[in-house]
């Protein structure tokens, strides 16, 4: 995949697309020698990379030198930026301004969370040229509202109000919407009503296609595994056992050997 529309290309063929997240320049370089469609410039960033307990603490500056740092890792990778707690919810300008900094920092694309109160801004940057990512469902942003990170769309009510909401966005030129800790069922409920793809997290198979945050995939955080992330690698284990080994030669005077300290 190289550009946005192979998205709606992907979901006419019926093949899954993949995305990971990713904050860094040095990753973003191994993911760019992958197969992975596209990377996600989530801020969950705000979480993983910077210890904070929501995402409510990601800020425009913050995603804006993660964006970048991505692009200089990635120049080959469709890169999706995720506009950051209320960073589009200042009135048009504001939000214009927002959106400005992540699509020069590198983004081919924007994330917003909910589709209540945004259809006019996303009007305004798909008339713009800006291609928009809807997100319903366990928005993280919303995590105090639904009073925690919980499955969301559970009964019929919920499930109907979501779906209106995915059309809405789609109607409003959306290219894809990621859908978020729901039931199966209503993931392939609205996959099935939409023209454009979706993007599951915790919501199933019956989506277009799925995005993990890479630090789980990794299993960067062994304290940290929600059900749903399929680990892949034990890699906190791994770091901790290279860092051992390099801690245990430097003690035994074994690090730096023959060969090793020559410029
Ligand atoms: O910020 C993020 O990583 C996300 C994904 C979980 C979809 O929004």
């Amino acid at each position: 995949m190289k550009t946005i529309p192979d998205f709606y290309k992907r979901k006419a063929a019926g093949e899954p697309i993949t995305m990971v997240t990713c904050y860094d320049a040095a990753t973003a370089k191994i993911l760019n020698e992958t197969s992975v469609d596209s990377i996600l410039v989530g801020d969950s960033c705000a979480m993983v990379v910077h210890g904070f307990d929501s995402t409510i603490h990601a800020t425009v500056e913050m995603m804006e030198a993660h964006t970048a740092a991505v692009r200089r890792g990635a120049p080959n990778k469709v890169i999706i930026g995720d506009m950051p707690f209320l960073s589009y919810r200042g009135g048009i300008e504001a939000s214009t301004n927002a959106v400005a900094k992540l699509m020069r920092a590198g983004a081919n694309a924007l994330k917003v969370e909910r589709c209540r109160g945004n259809i006019e801004l996303i009007t305004r940057l798909v008339e713009g040229g800006v291609p928009v990512m809807g997100h319903l469902g366990m928005t993280p942003q919303s995590v105090n509202e639904f009073g925690g990170f919980k499955i969301q769309a559970r009964n019929g009510d919920a499930a109907q109000a979501l779906l209106d909401e995915a059309l809405e966005l789609e109607e409003s030129g959306c290219f894809s919407i990621v859908l978020e800790c729901i039931p199966s069922e209503v993931a392939e409920r609205v996959t099935d009503a939409l023209g454009i793809p979706t993007i599951g997290i915790g919501s199933g198979p019956e989506t277009s296609g799925q995005v993990l945050v890479l630090n789980d995939l990794l299993g960067l955080d062994s304290d940290f595994q929600p059900p749903f992330a399929r680990r892949y690698m034990d890699a906190d284990q791994m770091i901790n056992r290279a860092v051992e080994g390099y801690c245990e030669d430097v003690r035994d005077r074994g690090y730096p050997g023959d060969g090793e300290y020559k410029p």
